[in-house]
């Protein structure tokens, strides 16, 4: 492989940008792209009226800014969660009806709620397939009841897109109604202390649990908020309808994407390292598909999860010298899950190739990782992997990501990473992580 030059690029690093513009904050979502990030990389490499394609789409980032620049899009993803925040973003309805919708259904199942309990016949039929015991682990029961009465009055709605957008208000709704610890990312149950009622008990020093509010109030919340900024992008999607995605819940490894389709494919792929997607969207996926447990949910097939790499175990035969070179260092184990990792991106490395159009652009957008105490620079064994697929590297930029939580601080000498206390003191310097992007050609 021939030597290649990285090129620094600040300009990419949107140290300013509104991240929440258009509909992209209407649902969390993990590791999301910059939009002003994909929105250049668009531009760059395709022009109105193409096909483009983001393999591991995620919330729909490049779906939304492809629609907004008059792109046809696909977008995969193997998460059903992600599925439904791509569609419910680009979706085509009145404000007002959003908001007469979301009050009205709120309102009905209210009414339905009054006088049910958890043991009520009609409250046991709706909550028919469901694992009563994942829902007792995280809600109350007069929440569960209501929220079986909120899905019941969502799911009669006719109109798709507004559907999908009451499933988006519901499913944001589910962490802050349950006894999910409400700072943690991980699942994890709230058991600090009860507040005590009398306020003469409360130590100043204590963190005490946090009031789970019932759901009528976060629904309420969540619906307002989310009619805010749907509202705001409303007119310009109504414009953009016919560039609206298409969007396919499936394991991109399993999934045929045809031949010389797309004029771009741009995306960033799941770690080796990843986040628990099926952790993090477990809720969900136990009201929406009736999930049973979070191994059944994770058995979907999220690359970066050994469940997934194991199913890759016959065919592992990827030849890199810089994976050659860990394979020299790491323990067995370690060994042969980055080994199964970078096989299932192969394979989707393999079937982008194909399904590009000669001459299309390939851009992945990547960080290192640190796996079992090894730093893995991934963009260099993605490299060593595309290149003998056929593709040409045109650039590889490497762009700071000025996220506080992110960012160290270092001895401007010694480079050594200093404790936060050193904050600005002489020679503290603020470093930004990178992560690389790679600009690659059919
Ligand atoms: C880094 S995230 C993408 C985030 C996205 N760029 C955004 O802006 O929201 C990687 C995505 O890969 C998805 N994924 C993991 N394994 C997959 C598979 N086998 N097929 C398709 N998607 C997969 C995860 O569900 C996750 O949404």
């Amino acid at each position: 492989m021939r030597t290649i030059t990285t090129i620094t690029r600040e300009d990419l690093g949107f140290r300013s940008a509104n991240t929440d513009e258009r509909t992209h904050a209407l649902h969390s979502y993990p590791a999301k792209f910059i939009p002003q990030l994909v929105n250049e990389l668009i531009k760059s490499f395709s022009k109105p009226g193409d096909l483009i394609a983001d393999i591991f789409a995620g919330s729909g980032t490049t779906n939304l800014e492809a629609m907004c620049l008059g792109r046809h899009s696909l977008a995969v993803d193997v998460n059903p969660v992600a599925s439904l925040i791509t569609r419910a973003k680009t979706a085509i309805v009145e404000p007002e009806v959003l908001i007469l919708a979301s009050a009205q259904v709120l309102a009905n199942a209210l009414d339905s709620a009054r006088n049910q309990s958890i043991e009520s016949e009609r409250v046991i039929e709706l909550l028919k397939g469901k694992n009563m015991e994942r829902l007792l682990h995280w809600f109350s029961p007069e929440n569960i009841v209501t929220l079986a009465f909120l899905l019941e009055e969502i799911q009669k709605e006719e109109d798709i897109d507004l559907q999908d957008l009451l499933l988006l208000i519901f499913s944001s709704s589910l962490k802050p109604a349950s006894n999910w610890l409400d700072w943690s990312v991980k699942p994890q149950l709230d058991c600090r202390p009860l507040l005590p009622t009398d306020p003469a008990d409360r130590q100043p020093n204590v963190r005490y649990r946090r009031q789970v509010p019932g759901v009528a109030e976060v629904f309420t919340r969540k619906a307002k908020e989310v009619a805010r900024r749907y509202s705001a992008s409303a007119e310009h999607l109504r414009q953009q309808a016919c560039y609206r995605p298409e969007v396919i819940c499936d394991d991109i490894n399993r999934h045929s994407l045809g031949k010389d389709r797309f004029d771009a494919v741009i995306t960033s792929p799941p770690y080796l390292t990843s986040y628990e997607y099926a952790d993090l969207h477990q809720l969900t996926a136990y009201w929406l598909w009736n999930t049973q447990t979070v191994t059944s949910f994770k058995k979907l097939g999220f690359i970066g999860t050994q469940l997934y790499e194991e199913r890759m175990v016959e065919e592992t035969l990827v030849t890199s010298a810089s994976l050659d070179l860990m394979r020299k260092v790491m323990k067995p184990l370690a060994q042969k899950r980055v080994e199964r990792y970078f096989a299932s991106m192969q394979r989707c490395f393999a079937t982008t190739y194909e399904a590009l159009k000669p001459g299309g652009h390939f851009c992945i957008v990547i960080g290192n990782s640190r796996f079992r105490g090894y730093e893995i620079d991934n963009h260099k064994v993605f490299l060593e992997l595309l290149e003998p697929l056929g593709f040409s590297i045109e650039n590889v930029w490497e762009r700071p990501i000025p996220n506080k939580r992110l960012t160290s601080l270092r001895h401007a000498v010694t480079g050594r990473i200093l404790p936060k206390v050193f904050e600005g003191t002489e020679n503290a310097i603020e470093v930004y992580p990178t992560e690389h992007i790679l600009i690659l050609r059919k």
